[in-house]
């Protein structure tokens, strides 16, 4: 569709490796939600919400998105407010789901113990596939190295990681479907 590609060539010249990292979630997303049995049309708005969740960051400013220095606050909350730009974008997508694809998006930064953004939902109020896309983010943002993250970890020790934040961040029954995921992978 000539539309989403315009929309991943925006972003992959905005910020490539950010066009990577969506591409990689949208891989682990769709094995989960296959996993978890989802509908044809959940798999629809997992597929259009995960390989757009961060596309939001065409709004950011560049040197954000690139520099490996502690952010101010004024810059955490410019970087928070990709949310609202995926959700903008993938709203204006001409496809039927997009709506929902979208508040997909905007919540895949809320953690389930209610300290997120850009809404702080908590545990059942966050939609499922945006809790389901928390874990699959986390797990890229952690195993991939990223030039605002440090090193990269084997995808053991990126489990060992995300397993301490289960009940913080992360949905337990999700993150424990996700674990299986990655063991059938390798
Ligand atoms: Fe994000």
């Amino acid at each position: 569709m000539k539309e989403l590609n315009l929309i991943r060539l925006i972003l992959s010249l905005h910020d490539y490796h950010t066009h990577l990292h969506t591409k990689r979630v949208q891989g682990y997303s769709k094995q989960l939600g296959k996993l978890l049995g989802l509908t044809s049309l959940e798999l629809d708005v997992l597929d259009l919400a995960s390989q757009f969740h961060d596309v939001g960051k065409i709004g950011v400013e560049k040197h954000l998105l690139t520099t490996s220095k502690i952010f101010d606050n004024d810059q955490i909350d410019e970087m928070k407010m990709h949310t609202y730009y995926s959700e903008l974008i993938i709203n204006h997508i001409d496809l039927d789901y997009s709506k929902q694809a979208s508040i997909i998006a905007r919540h895949h930064h809320e953690r389930i113990d209610g300290n997120g953004y850009p809404d702080k939902l908590k545990a059942d109020e966050i939609p499922i596939l945006s809790r389901l896309i928390t874990v699959t983010d986390m797990f890229d943002a952690i195993h991939s190295k990223r030039n605002y993250h440090t090193s990269k970890k084997s995808k053991f020790e990126t489990l060992e990681i995300m397993e301490r934040t289960v009940n913080t961040k992360l949905d337990e029954d999700l993150f424990n479907k996700f674990k299986t995921v990655i063991e059938r992978r390798t």
